[in-house]
């Protein structure tokens, strides 16, 4: 079933908690694929109760055309939904997210600031706001992100702890396709020979932590990445970087996890992704 108000949900969601189940609620945009399916999976698993939310936040695009070309599936999603356990959808318009009047936004600082906050102005503070809403709407107990949004999820649980908001955030390994690709609604827009190019940046990547832990230097392995990714046919390269894994800064202290992001381009598609270092 697909629910498209607050009061619906709202209504939904105290009716399952006066039976006494747990509620979870796993925030998408839709266009869903393996990856999305998981995090709904793994919620089933641990909550009585799973809501998915389906909602293609504008305030969280700061390009007009990546928007646009957003894509827009919600019949298939529901269906694949159904068939992943998920009770219920929630996928609001655009005006009961944000009716006239709308003011508020939360900006979390800290660890938004650097790599996708740097290079995406206004795409964190409009994922804050809209989770902090979705988080506030669903009422769920738990929360369920994917680390291929390695940033993104470190935001959410700062977030949480700094609004003392009463919701546990799980955190889901990225699914890949058998190649490697990290899965993302974006690689539909790939053109065969884009998809063909676009593991490239996940070998590079693998091969540079290789690197890092067997003692080059840091500088050594990113340059070697970025010409490896490169030399794949791809673009540009936005940024690789191996930091503090869960401050997104420096790294400080090699006792502490350490992650490396990525962001490039390949056939006009921007990719993402992250791995343990
Ligand atoms: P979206 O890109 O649709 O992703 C929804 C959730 O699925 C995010 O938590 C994301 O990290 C997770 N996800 C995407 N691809 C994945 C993969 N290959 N493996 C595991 N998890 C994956 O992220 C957003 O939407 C939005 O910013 C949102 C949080 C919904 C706020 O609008």
């Amino acid at each position: 079933m697909i629910l498209r108000t607050v009061v619906e949900l709202r209504t939904q969601v105290a009716a399952w908690k006066a039976e006494g189940h747990s509620v979870g609620v796993v925030p998408t945009m839709g266009a869903l694929h393996e990856g999305h399916l998981s995090l709904a999976r793994v919620a089933k698993r641990d909550c009585g109760r799973v809501i998915t939310t389906i909602f293609v936040n504008p305030k969280q695009f700061n390009n007009p055309d990546d928007l646009l070309k957003y894509p827009r599936t919600e019949e298939n999603d529901a269906i694949l939904l159904a068939t992943a356990g998920v009770d219920t959808v929630f996928a609001p318009r655009v005006e009961e997210v944000y009716p006239a009047g709308f003011v508020t936004t939360v900006s979390v600082g800290g660890v938004s600031a650097p790599l996708e906050g740097a290079l995406r102005p206004g795409h964190f503070d409009g994922v804050a706001t809209v989770v902090t809403k979705l988080l506030g709407m669903s009422q769920a107990d738990r929360a369920y992100f994917g680390q291929k949004d390695w940033q993104q999820l470190q935001m959410v649980r700062q977030l949480v702890r700094d609004l003392n908001l009463n919701v546990e955030i799980i955190g889901c390994e990225t699914v890949r396709d058998p190649d490697g690709l990290a899965m993302s609604s974006r690689n539909q827009r790939l053109t065969a020979e884009g998809r063909r190019k676009a593991p490239a940046l996940y070998a590079a990547m693998l091969s540079a932590a290789r690197q890092f832990r067997n003692g080059k230097p840091l500088d050594e392995v990113l340059a070697q990445a970025k010409a490896a990714v490169l030399g794949e046919g791809f673009d540009s390269v936005e940024y690789i970087e191996i930091v503090d894994a869960d401050m997104l800064g420096p790294i400080i202290d090699s006792t502490r996890s350490l992650r490396m992001l990525a962001a490039a381009w390949v056939d006009d598609v921007r990719l993402i992704d992250n791995i343990v270092v």
